[in-house]
Parts: structure tokens; C-alpha cells; sequence
């Protein structure tokens, strides 16, 4: 079941769990009491409606809004774009980092075997931050000049336009979390078993939420973001 603006938070994370990284995502700390979603949010200063859309396409994977999130400013989407990477590079990957460093094996094959995840994951970690680079220093704050032009709080100049379109981003932007698929057919179907196996399903556990949460985010990028800043570059163009 979706949640509402009137839900309690503390009755969602009692319910999903699964959905607590994404509420904390947004800033929000606990002690919540028995606040509802429009309390929490009107307290931290987050939108409320989007909160809710966003908690809600972490809930159910066959919701996606696209329409309504699109009708969401620019600055919003990037706001908790950006606070997904902080995310992901401060605490989601140096804790998967941190169990793979942990995991042993019983014979001489350790070494071999630990070489061989840490550097497939420190690989794709590089990877993974390029692509988060590439969004925050080009993507957003492109997209956020466009709206600002748009709402005429910056000057409209051709030149920018010319000088980046968001199709170039559409047009490259890859499924990051396609590789950790690897990842997981190498600990699960190649490597023998390593020897303190909670450690390796917690690693497993790590990839699967990891592999999910970048599959909504990049959602987000292609179905909201992407879709958004062409119509707004589209609006622009027409009044050159
Ligand atoms: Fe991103
Ligand atoms: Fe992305």
C-alpha cells in the first residue's frame, strides 16, 4: 500500500523498512514521535508531495508517476539527486568496501579470491564515481541553468544553448547498476564458499539494496529529469 501525506513516518518504517536509507536520505533524523509525513516534512523544510512520490516508487516498484514528478521544479529533483550520490559515495559503497575487506577464505585460495572482488568492486566504484562527476560538475547545474533562464532569474544567451544539450546525457547515459549483476554471479555461482559466510551474505544484501536504490535513482534521470529539461529546452528555443 502507498503512503500519504498523512501517514506517520514512524508507522512507514515500522511497515517497510526498506524505505528508511531514502527517508533518512532527505535529512530527516529520528525522533519523529508520532508526526505524520506533512508535520516531519513541513518541520525539515522538504516537500511533501515529493517526499511522498519519492518514498512511494522506493515502496512499489510499479509505481512510477513520471507526469506528476515531472511537474516538480528542476532544483527539487536535483536536491535529492545530489543526496542520493552523497549517499552513495559517503556511506552505501564504503560499507560494501568495508564487508568485502572482511570476507576470508579457509585455503591458500584467500588471497586470490579477495584480490579478484576487491578489484572488480574498486573498478566499478571508480566507474560509478565518474559517472556521479559527470552528473554534478556538467548534468545538473545545466539543468539547473535552464530553469533558471526559464523563470527568467538568469538571461537567456544562444550561446549557452548551443554549447550543451541534454541529449548528449540522454545519449550516454548508462545503467550503472548493470554491473553489479557481475559482482553478484561471481560470489554467488564462481567463488567457493568463503569462510564466515554471514559476512558474504551481508556483502550480497549490500548489492542487491545497492543495485535497487540506483535503479530508482536513475529513473529519476532518465524518465523525470531528462524528459523535463528537453521540454524546458525545447520552450527556450521558441523564444530565441
Ligand atoms: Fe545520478
Ligand atoms: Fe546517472
Amino acid at each position: 500500500m502507498l503512503i500519504n501525506k498523512y501517514s506517520k513516518l514512524n508507522d512507514i518504517i515500522l511497515e517497510r523498512y526498506n524505505c528508511m536509507p531514502v527517508i533518512l536520505r532527505f535529512g530527516i533524523q529520528f525522533g519523529f514521535g508520532d508526526k505524520t509525513v506533512a508535520e516531519v516534512c513541513k518541520q525539515y523544510d522538504i516537500d511533501a508531495d515529493f517526499f511522498t512520490e519519492i518514498i512511494n516508487i522506493f515502496i512499489d516498484k510499479d509505481y512510477f508517476p513520471q507526469t506528476h514528478l515531472q511537474e516538480f521544479s528542476v532544483k527539487t529533483i536535483i536536491d535529492f539527486l545530489i543526496k542520493s550520490h552523497q549517499d552513495y559515495r559517503k556511506n552505501k559503497i564504503p560499507h560494501i568496501e568495508k564487508l568485502i575487506d572482511s570476507l576470508e577464505w579457509d585455503s591458500s585460495e584467500t588471497k586470490k579470491n579477495k584480490a579478484l572482488i576487491k578489484n572488480f568492486f574498486l573498478q566499478y566504484k571508480t566507474e560509478v564515481i565518474e559517472h556521479m562527476d559527470y552528473e554534478e560538475t556538467i548534468v545538473y547545474p545545466y539543468s539547473i541553468k535552464m530553469e533558471k533562464i526559464l523563470n527568467n532569474e538568469q538571461t537567456l544567451s544562444i550561446k549557452e544553448l548551443r554549447k550543451y544539450a541534454i541529449n548528449i546525457y540522454a545519449d550516454t547515459h548508462d545503467d550503472i547498476e548493470e554491473k553489479l549483476l557481475d559482482l553478484k554471479n561471481i560470489l554467488i555461482k564462481y567463488l567457493p564458499p568463503s569462510s564466515n559466510l554471514e559476512t558474504e551474505q551481508m556483502v550480497l544484501f549490500e548489492i542487491f539494496r545497492l543495485e535497487k536504490d540506483l535503479n530508482n535513482h536513475s529513473r529519476i534521470e532518465e524518465k523525470v529529469l531528462i524528459p523535463k529539461i528537453k521540454l524546458i529546452e525545447t520552450e527556450l528555443k521558441q523564444m530565441i
